[in-house]
C-alpha cells in the first residue's frame, strides 16, 4: 500500500477513537481493545492499530501501561466546561489601551521567557529549511531584481499563488482582486482607512486581539464591543440590536478560530450575519488569518465565501503558517473598495518587501505548502489537547477552558476571584509569559481570564511552566 494511504488509515482510526473519548463513548480510564483483538475484528492491520494508539498517546489521550495496554486518560477532555460571557454591550467608546499593553507586548517576544502568550507557532514549527535553500539558490541577477520595488499592490507571481488558494474557497477571485499587505495587519489598517474617519464607530467581538485596539485607538476612532460565545464567536441577536440602534461604520470581526477565544463561527451564523449587514448596510472587515489551522478535515470558509453583495473584505497573512517576520499578508477589498485600499497602500507603504514577496511566492510554488501545513495542523493540534490536559490536571477546580477546532490558542476562565493581572505579574517572576484576558477588551472586562497559546512544542520544560502556573492559580485562589 503506498505511504500516503497509510497515513490516512491511521489517522482515520485515530481520529474515530478520538471522538469516542471526547463524547464520553470511550470513558475515563477505559481500556481501549488490544491491537490484537481490534485487528481481529477489523481489517485493519497491525502497524496501523499501533500507529493510531501512539497518536493518542503523543496528544496525551491516552496512556499505554506496560504490560496491560492502552488506557483512556483518567482527566476526560469531555468534563471541561467552555468559558462564559456575558450578554451585555456597551455604548461606543473610545479606545484607551491599557498601559499593561505594552509590556505584555515585550513579554510574549521576549525569547527568554516560556513562551505560552505568544500568538504564533514556533519557528520551529516553520519551513526554515525551505527557505534557506531558496535563499542559497537565489543568483546575482535574482537578488537585483529584489533590491528595487515591486508594484505597490504586490508581486505578479505571489498574487496568482494567493488565488490559486481560494480555488474552492472563494468563488472567482483572481490575482488582480488581491493586495499584498505587509502582514495581516496592514491588511486590516488600509480597509478601516478606506472606510472609516476618526469618531466612527466600529464594531468588534470583546474579548478581541488586542493589536486591533491598539490600531482602532491610534485610528481615532470609536468601538462598539459586542459579546462573543467562546465557541461560536460574536452574538448575532446583540450585534443585531447594535445595527439597530446605532450608527455603525463597519465591523471589525474574525470568524474563524478567533483570537483570544479560538470560536469558530458555524456556516448557519455566517449565513445570518450576511443577511444582517445586508439588510443594514454594513460592510465586515474579516480577518481570516487562522483558518488554515483547522483540525477537522475541512477548512472553515470565509465569511466572504457567503458573500453576494460585496460587503466583507477579507483579510490575512502567512504569520500563522509560514512566517510571521516575512510580514506577508494581503487584502481581497472587493470592488467596492479595490481602488481605495490600492491608493492607501502606495501612499502608506508603498510596496511590501520585494524579496519577502518572492520568498513566499517560490515556496508556494514549490508545492510543499501543503505538506507543511497538514503536518503543522496535525502538531498544533496535540499541542492544544496536551495543553488542555495540563491545565485541566494543574489549575484548581471553577476553571474553564473550551478545546478550540483549530489555531493555537486557548481562552482560559480562573476562578472569579483570581485577577489575571496577577497571574501575568506572579508568571513573569517565574519567567513565563502569558497574556492577562482584560488586555482584550476596551472595558476592563475579563479580568480573571488569561489567554495561553499552544504554538510552541510541548517540552518537559513547558510541562513545568503549566504546573507552575497553576500553582500560581491555586494559591491565588485561596487569598
Ligand atoms: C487575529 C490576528 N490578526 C492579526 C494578527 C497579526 O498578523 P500579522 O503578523 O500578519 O500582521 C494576529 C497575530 O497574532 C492575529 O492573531
Amino acid at each position: 500500500m503506498d505511504e500516503t494511504k497509510k497515513i490516512f488509515r491511521y489517522r482515520f482510526l485515530a481520529e474515530e477513537i478520538e471522538q469516542k473519548i471526547m463524547n464520553g463513548t470511550y470513558q475515563p480510564g477505559e481500556r481501549l481493545p488490544s491491537i490484537r483483538k481490534l485487528h481481529k475484528q477489523s481489517n485493519l492491520s497491525i502497524s496501523t492499530i499501533y500507529h493510531a494508539y501512539m497518536e493518542l498517546e503523543s496528544m496525551g489521550l491516552v496512556e499505554a501501561r506496560p504490560k496491560s495496554g492502552y488506557y483512556v486518560n483518567p482527566l476526560a477532555l469531555q468534563n471541561l466546561k467552555a468559558p462564559r460571557f456575558k450578554k451585555v454591550s456597551f455604548p461606543p467608546k473610545k479606545v484607551r489601551l491599557s498601559s499593561m499593553v505594552n509590556s505584555v507586548i515585550s513579554a510574549i517576544s521576549n525569547p527568554y521567557l516560556l513562551p505560552l502568550g505568544s500568538t504564533v507557532a514556533d519557528s520551529e514549527l516553520m519551513p526554515f529549511k525551505h527557505f534557506s535553500r531558496i535563499l542559497k539558490d537565489l543568483s546575482h541577477a535574482d537578488v537585483k531584481s529584489m533590491i528595487s520595488y515591486s508594484l505597490s499592490e504586490g508581486l505578479p507571481e505571489l498574487r496568482r499563488q494567493i488565488a490559486l488558494r481560494t480555488v474552492g474557497v472563494l468563488e472567482g477571485i483572481t490575482p488582480e482582486d488581491i493586495i499584498i499587505t505587509n502582514g495581516c495587519m496592514e491588511a486590516v489598517a488600509l480597509s478601516l482607512l478606506a472606510i472609516a474617519r476618526p469618531g466612527d464607530t466600529i464594531a468588534i467581538e470583546t474579548p478581541t486581539n488586542f493589536g486591533f485596539l491598539q490600531l482602532l485607538q491610534e485610528l481615532g476612532l470609536l468601538v462598539m464591543e459586542v459579546p462573543a460565545d467562546p465557541r461560536y464567536g460574536v452574538d448575532l441577536d446583540e450585534l443585531e440590536n447594535i445595527f439597530r440602534r446605532n450608527s455603525i461604520k463597519a465591523c471589525l470581526l474574525i470568524p474563524n478560530f478567533h483570537n483570544p477565544l479560538g470560536a469558530l463561527m458555524p456556516d448557519d451564523h455566517k449565513i445570518r450575519l450576511i443577511q444582517l449587514i445586508n439588510e443594514y448596510k454594513i460592510p465586515v472587515i474579516e480577518d481570516d488569518i487562522s483558518s488554515e489551522l483547522h483540525f477537522e478535515r475541512k477548512r472553515p470558509m470565509p465569511l466572504k465565501s457567503f458573500d453576494q453583495e460585496d460587503r466583507v473584505i477579507t483579510c490575512s497573512s502567512f504569520s500563522k503558517t509560514l512566517a510571521p517576520g516575512l510580514r506577508i499578508g494581503w487584502v481581497i477589498p472587493g470592488k467596492r473598495l479595490m481602488e481605495k485600499v490600492q491608493n492607501l497602500k502606495a501612499a502608506t507603504t508603498v510596496s511590501t518587501s520585494t524579496l519577502d514577496q518572492y520568498l513566499v511566492s517560490k515556496y508556494l510554488a514549490d508545492g510543499a505548502f501543503e505538506r507543511h501545513l497538514r503536518q503543522l495542523r496535525t502538531t498544533l493540534k496535540k499541542q492544544v489537547v496536551r495543553t488542555a490536559l495540563a491545565i485541566q490536571k494543574h489549575f484548581p477546580s471553577g476553571t474553564r477552558l473550551a478545546i478550540p477546532d483549530g489555531g493555537t490558542l486557548l481562552w482560559v476562565e480562573l476562578p472569579p476571584q483570581v485577577a489575571g493581572l496577577k497571574v501575568y505579574h506572579k508568571a513573569l517572576d517565574h519567567h513565563i509569559a502569558i497574556i492577562p484576558g482584560v488586555v482584550c477588551s476596551n472595558s476592563r472586562q475579563f479580568e480573571n481570564f488569561i489567554q495561553m497559546s499552544c504554538g510552541t512544542p510541548f517540552t518537559e520544560d513547558l510541562d513545568r511552566g503549566i504546573v507552575r502556573l497553576g500553582e500560581i492559580v491555586s494559591d491565588l485562589s485561596r487569598q
